[in-house]
Order: C-alpha cells, then sequence, then structure tokens
C-alpha cells in the first residue's frame, strides 16, 4: 500500500542501511521535487529525485552555482575560503580555467600511461587478500586508490599510508574537530611540496600542473594546492566504495559472479552496474542565481537545490528493474559521476582500477564469502560500505 504522508529523508540512521531507497522511490512518484527542511538546517531546500530532473539541474550551469557550497551541511566559513580556487566549488569563469589545466593528466591518452601500473596494484592488492584474508576486505582494497593517485601524483611512497589515512580522517571521522585538523594537515602537506617543487622541479606530475601556467592557462599556487588535495580527496574514498559495493554484489549472487568469471560479460560493462549501484557521491548541493523551473515547481534565486543520484540512479523511468544488480546491464546511463561541468574529473582513472580488479577476480579468484555482516558509514554524501567482511577463495 502507497504511504500516504511524506517519508522523513533525514531520519537518524536511514543510511546506514539501504532502506533510503524505498524513501527515494515514494518521493519520485509522489513528490518529486519537494521542499525539505531537516532539523537544525533553518533555510530548507529543494530535493530532487527523478532522473531528468537531476540532470537538468547538473546541466544547468548558468543558472546553478557550485560556489556557495556543493554539500549538505558544509560550514559557511570553509568553503568561502576554497570558493571559486577549488574545482568542486568553483563557477565560471574560475571553474573553466581551472579545470582546462587540472583534467590533462587524467586524459584517456595520459592514463593508458598508467594502466599497467594499475593493474600491478590491483593484482598485489588481490594476491595479498587471497593469500592473508583479514576480517574486514576493505582495509586491503583501500590501498587500490590511495597507491594509484598517490603513484599519479608521483608523492613518496613512505608518505602514502599517512595520506590514505588523513584522507580517511578527512571524510570519515565522527569527530569534526579530527576532520578539519586532517584538512588541514593535507593542505599543509600539499602546499609544502608545491614550494619545494617550486625549488627542486622534482615532481613531474605538478611541474607539468605548473607549466602549462606559462602556456596561458593560469592555475596559482594557492589553487593548484587546493586542487591537489581535492583530486586526493575526490579519488580516494569514492573509489573504494565503488570496489566493496561490487564485491559485495558478487559476494551474495553467486549467480553473477558466475557471468563474470565465465566471461560472459565484460569487465567494462560490469564496471558501470558498479558505478550505478554504489552511488559513492550519494548527493550534490547547487544554489540558484536567478528564478527558474524544475519539474513542475518555481526555484527563487538564493535557493538551494539538492539532486539526489542514489535517486536518479534507481529511476524506473530510465533503468528497467532497477532494484537489480545487473552485471551485464546495458545502456547504463547512471549519474554517478554526476553531469555537465562538474562531470567527475576522475571518472576514466576510477574505471580503470575498476576495470583492472574485475580483471584480476576473474583470473585470481574462483569464488567469494559473506563471513559476517556489512556495514554502511550512515552518511548521505559520501555514502557506502565502511566494513566488508567477504573473503575471496582462489
Ligand atoms: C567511483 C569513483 C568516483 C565517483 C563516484 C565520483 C563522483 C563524483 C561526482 C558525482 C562529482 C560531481 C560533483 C558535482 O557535480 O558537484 C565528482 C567531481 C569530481 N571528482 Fe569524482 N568521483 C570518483 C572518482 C574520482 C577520482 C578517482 C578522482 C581523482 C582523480 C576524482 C576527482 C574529482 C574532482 C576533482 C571533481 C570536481 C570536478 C569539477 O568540479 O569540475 N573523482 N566526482
Amino acid at each position: 500500500m502507497t504511504q500516504l504522508t511524506a517519508p522523513d529523508l533525514f531520519e537518524p540512521g536511514l543510511f546506514e542501511g539501504t532502506g533510503f531507497y524505498d524513501v527515494f522511490a515514494w518521493y519520485r512518484a509522489n513528490d518529486p521535487v519537494s521542499w525539505q527542511r531537516p532539523a537544525g538546517d533553518p533555510d530548507g531546500f529543494w530535493s530532487v529525485t527523478r532522473y531528468h530532473d537531476v540532470v537538468s539541474v547538473h546541466r544547468d550551469s548558468t543558472r546553478m552555482s557550485s560556489a556557495k557550497g556543493m554539500r549538505l551541511g558544509s560550514a559557511d566559513h570553509a568553503v568561502g575560503a576554497v570558493a571559486n580556487k577549488m574545482l568542486i566549488v568553483a563557477d565560471p569563469p574560475d571553474h573553466t580555467r581551472m579545470k582546462r589545466v587540472l583534467i590533462q593528466p587524467f586524459s584517456n591518452e595520459v592514463l593508458s600511461r598508467a594502466e599497467e601500473y594499475v593493474e600491478e596494484v590491483v593484482a598485489g592488492v588481490v594476491a595479498t587478500a587471497v593469500r592473508h584474508p583479514g576480517p574486514d576486505l576493505i582495509e586491503q582494497l583501500e590501498r587500490i586508490p590511495t597507491d594509484v593517485i598517490c603513484a599519479i601524483m608521483g608523492l613518496p611512497r613512505a608518505d602514502w599510508e599517512w595520506i590514505g589515512r588523513k584522507t580517511t580522517e578527512a571524510f570519515e571521522s565522527p569527530s569534526e574537530v579530527q576532520r578539519i585538523t586532517a584538512n588541514g594537515e593535507i593542505f599543509k602537506y600539499f602546499s609544502d611540496l608545491v614550494r619545494e617543487n617550486r625549488r627542486t622541479g622534482t615532481n613531474a606530475f605538478i611541474s607539468g600542473l605548473t607549466a602549462r601556467n606559462s602556456g596561458g592557462t593560469r592555475v596559482t599556487d594557492e589553487e593548484l594546492v587546493f586542487n591537489l588535495s581535492g583530486i586526493l580527496a575526490g579519488g580516494n574514498e569514492t573509489t573504494r566504495f565503488t570496489l566493496a559495493a561490487l564485491t559485495l554484489q558478487l559476494a551474495q549472487h553467486p549467480d553473477q559472479w558466475d557471468r563474470v568469471l565465465r566471461g560472459d560479460v565484460e569487465p567494462a560493462v560490469a564496471t558501470e552496474e558498479a558505478l550505478r549501484w554504489s552511488v559513492p557521491g550519494m548527493h550534490v548541493l547547487r544554489t540558484a542565481t536567478e528564478a527558474l523551473r524544475i519539474g513542475d515547481v518555481e526555484v527563487e534565486p538564493g535557493q538551494r537545490v539538492v539532486t539526489w543520484i542514489g535517486s536518479a540512479n534507481r529511476d524506473p523511468e530510465v533503468f528497467d528493474d532497477p532494484d537489480t544488480f545487473d552485471v551485464g546491464r546495458s545502456g547504463n546511463r547512471h549519474l554517478s559521476f554526476g553531469a555537465g561541468r562538474h562531470m567527475c574529473l576522475g571518472s576514466r582513472l576510477a574505471r580503470l582500477e575498476i576495470t583492472a580488479y574485475l580483471r584480476t577476480l576473474r583470473v585470481r579468484v574462483r569464488s567469494m564469502t559473506l563471513e559476517g555482516e556489512p556495514r554502511y558509514n550512515g552518511s548521505n554524501f559520501t555514502w557506502g560500505l565502511n566494513r566488508l567482511p567477504v573473503v575471496l577463495h582462489a
């Protein structure tokens, strides 16, 4: 029976499981662009749940600003300090200028050179996980995005473990003080690195980005520091969540794993379903700069708009049988990387890592078993598993 009153999208604990998908389904069907004012939010915002409305918000970069923040719950002063200096909270023209520079190392052409290294990292992680299964596979999987991004950025190997830990603290720590401290430490790390590289020129990744400054498009050292932190943050947690969600699905659905193992489904195709299913970026926020319409709703200038990517990815208008994990799903136009001008800078790299993982599993793993209760982190922003007791068997 359809629930008549609107369910609470902000009920504590909702994102500690997957029950929020039923809540999204209710809103898509009954109130697709709803006004929400959760406790502690004096201003309220529009909440967008249907696929096509989500796409229209993301594509409307002239009237939908990111510079006032791109997620719920961020502190105004923290956003103000980096607004228009960090891609994810920048609007044109600063966004256009910075992205032109920062996207270069993540193009297909440059990344194809990293492919072999990605395969090597993934093979090492999977081999260790098979040989020494631990209580939580995430502790092993998290090395994939961390080692890959640290290597691409040319960071000293001795720092990788620290970097991985700090990024997790900056996002996952329950203490706001610890999150702010970790972010500050990461900024300081990159600030020292950029300054040092001005002197020595030994970091090819940073030198490449600063060299482009002389080519016309300029990114200041301060912007570089903020964006290096942004790239690190963007790449670590998210990809780990997708790898973990994919593994859980394959462990819970041996028939799906069989399709991968037998070669009936290409790893690149299964990668897209892993991305649709996992939604590591659950929502995105924009602020309207002009009056506009979303569906039947009039949005006023200055009002905030939240798009739920998790809801868009399960919209039955776009995806057949959306609540089924189908490794071979075709025409998979998920929005896990967003859309429009802020579309994920690292989408190619993330795809490379996930596809390499699937290829490696196919060669080195026969079966996988779930040995306990998986646990979700409870966040409605960077949502995903933070405990995955899965064992991989050779
Ligand atoms: C499964 C993996 C990933 C997911 C699901 C993901 C998701 C997203 C989403 C939804 C956005 C758009 C945010 C918005 O519209 O405001 C975004 C932007 C971004 N991502 Fe990712 N991301 C992933 C991996 C990565 C990786 C590997 C990197 C780094 C190499 C990265 C770096 C960034 C950056 C820098 C932006 C800002 C781009 C801009 O504002 O123009 N992400 N990502």
